[in-house]
């Protein structure tokens, strides 16, 4: 399966790429974790992307396009991958359809998760995340056994930097600017599976792998 996950910030992208990319056993490819990762390590990518992240606005085209290419070239990428977060801008998704065509394979689908605003911001407020695993929670919608520590290793669990109200209102402002157009771009070419993220985790999950295998 070769999959991208479309949605705006909090829809629940991360959410259902842990449990899809267990399904299919493919790479789970988030841009947003690249980068946190590099922010992590201080590498120069990490302190050029922290900028915009941390306002809550887009990495240049130019910073993206090239790490993901990179990504799609390696052997675990074979019999597929999704991308989660990645293509965001018209200029990123042409660029993937350059890459594809010239290892010369096709996406199988475009999951589209949609939510309104306001629970976004809700869900992208609530969210903590294992420093250790990458495991998502919500302290309200998917709370863990024990409150701050991750159910997997008991790690204390902590806030994304960017998961701050202005911030994310920024963020989906941003969305709706630069990253919806990409709906009406893969509707054109067929790819749009669109799958309702107000239902529980669980039924999201069930509806994308039967829009997926249809
Ligand atoms: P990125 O990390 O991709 O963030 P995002 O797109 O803003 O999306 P989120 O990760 O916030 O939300 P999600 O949809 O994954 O939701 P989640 O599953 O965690 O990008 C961060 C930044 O990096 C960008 O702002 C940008 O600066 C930069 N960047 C990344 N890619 C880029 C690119 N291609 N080009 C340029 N810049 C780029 O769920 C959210 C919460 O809700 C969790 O707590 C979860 O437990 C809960 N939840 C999930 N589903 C449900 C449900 N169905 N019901 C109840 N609760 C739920
Ligand atoms: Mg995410």
């Amino acid at each position: 399966m070769r999959i991208v996950l479309l949605g705006p910030p909090g829809a629940g992208k991360g959410t259902q790429a842990s449990a899809i990319v267990k399904k299919y056993n493919i790479p789970h490819i988030s841009t947003g974790d690249i980068f946190r990762a590099n922010i992590k390590e201080g590498t120069a990518l990490g302190v050029q992307a922290k900028e915009y992240m941390d306002k809550g606005l887009l990495v240049p085209d130019e910073l993206v396009v090239s790490i993901v290419k990179d990504r799609l070239t390696k052997e675990d990428c074979k019999n597929g991958f999704l991308l989660d977060g990645f293509p965001r801008t018209v200029n990123q998704a042409e660029a993937l359809d350059v890459e594809l065509n010239a290892m010369g394979i096709k996406l199988d689908g475009v999951v589209n998760i949609e939510a309104d605003s306001q629970i976004l911001i809700e869900r992208a407020i609530g969210r903590r995340i294992c420093k250790e695993c990458g495991a998502t929670y919500h302290i309200k919608f998917n709370p863990p056994k024990f409150e701050g520590l991750c159910d997997n290793d008991k790690t204390p669990l902590f806030q994304r930097d960017d998961d701050i109200e202005e911030t994310v209102a920024t963020r989906i402002k941003v969305y709706e600017n630069q990253t919806q157009p990409l709906i009406e771009y893969y509707d054109k070419k067929g790819l749009i599976l669109n799958v309702d993220g107000i239902k529980p985790i669980d039924e999201v999950f069930n509806i994308i792998v039967k829009a997926l295998e249809k």
